[in-house]
């Protein structure tokens, strides 16, 4: 599997000091921030969001580095994906994230709450000290979308109604929109054409919903250490993703444990085989390449470099996750 470290090469110095940067902004208000921040900061996040930021910055001005504008702009990225995670822990009963105990579980609900609206808040003041309206409106949209997805979510669960369309919507809300909003946001910072700021939406978008479909699918055959987080907590908390919703289509008998919520004895256990046996992994991996697809078709008119090469590689990447 190539490492996502190799991958991010051309930003890798780039992101050695977002990642610095991050622990002091986020933790220079009060000592357990600096605890929180310390903790998210310094585990095992991938820092997707940040490089693909970064990395637009340098395929869009090859020759000026990456600017201080696009530096705040990954830091931001970084800081709201953060903040969702920690409140989606929190909703999840999660206990383990980035290979390290969840801040809910090592610091209480409490500072769990808290520290994840401090760091949507503390994101939201960077972004207006952007100055630049259009970038604002983007990530400010991003916020709300997150918190769309988890309800959305929330309100679907052990829903076997559920359609692919709208579990994509849901995806989007919840995954893609940060990672499309910031692509379009890093292409304003650089003063790119309109068409080339909808073609960097619609790469961030595509492969915010491939990710996603890889993760779902991940939670079905990965364990909880190569994930750094529980494997197999979808199905059983009832969020019906890809692999699950293709199943239903051929295992009557998984609708009907779905539907009465895992309450007898061996439902979980025989609902993720009948999973297992049915063709929704694979269908679910053909969607997952059908959107990293259309998202390498979207930077067919970006000017040759590496940077622009590691953005298609990482399409590859975030597929090569499940091999
Ligand atoms: C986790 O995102 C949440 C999803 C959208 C699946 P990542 O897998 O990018 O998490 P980190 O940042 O690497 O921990
Ligand atoms: C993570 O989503 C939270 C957001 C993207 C807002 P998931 O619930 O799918 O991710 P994991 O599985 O906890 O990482
Ligand atoms: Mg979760
Ligand atoms: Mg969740």
């Amino acid at each position: 599997m190539t490492s996502a470290t190799s991958l991010f090469s051309p930003v890798e110095s780039d992101l050695q000091l977002l990642t610095e940067n991050l622990k002091k902004l986020v933790g220079a208000r009060h000592p357990i921030l600096y605890a929180a921040a310390e903790h998210l900061f310094g585990a095992g996040g991938k820092r997707l969001r940040p490089a693909v930021v970064l990395l637009i910055s340098r395929a869009t001005l090859p020759d000026q580095g990456v600017t201080p504008r696009h530096r705040r702009l990954a830091e931001i990225t970084e800081m709201i994906h953060t903040a969702s995670l920690v409140h989606d822990d929190v909703v999840d009963e999660a206990e383990l994230r980035r290979g390290v105990p969840t801040v809910h579980s090592s610091f209480g609900n409490r500072v769990a709450v808290l520290a994840g609206d401090f760091l949507f808040a503390q994101a939201s003041w960077y972004l207006a000290n952007l100055d630049n309206l259009a970038v604002v409106k983007l990530l400010s949209e991003v916020i709300m979308d997150l918190a769309e997805g988890e309800i959305r979510q929330g309100l679907t669960q052990f829903d076997t109604g559920l359609s692919i369309e709208a579990y994509l919507d849901k995806s989007y809300y919840k995954t893609a929109s940060l990672i499309a909003n910031s692509a379009k946001a890093a292409g304003l910072l650089s003063e790119v054409s309109p068409e080339m700021a909808d073609n960097l939406y619609r790469y961030g978008k595509h492969m915010g919903l491939a990710f996603q479909i890889v993760d779902d699918i991940l939670d079905f055959t990965g364990s909880a250490e190569s994930l750094g987080k529980p494997a197999g907590s979808d199905l059983k908390s009832g969020n019906l993703t890809a692999p699950a919703l293709y199943a239903l289509e051929e295992q009557p008998y998984l609708e009907a444990i779905i539907e009465r919520e895992f309450t007898q004895e061996g439902d979980l256990e025989k609902a993720l085989e009948l999973v297992q046996t049915s063709q929704g992994l694979d269908r679910s991996r053909e969607l997952a390449a059908s959107h990293a697809k259309i998202a390498v078709e979207a930077l067919a008119d970006l000017p040759a470099s590496d940077s622009r090469q590691a953005l298609l590689r990482l399409t590859d990447y975030v597929l090569s996750r499940l091999y």
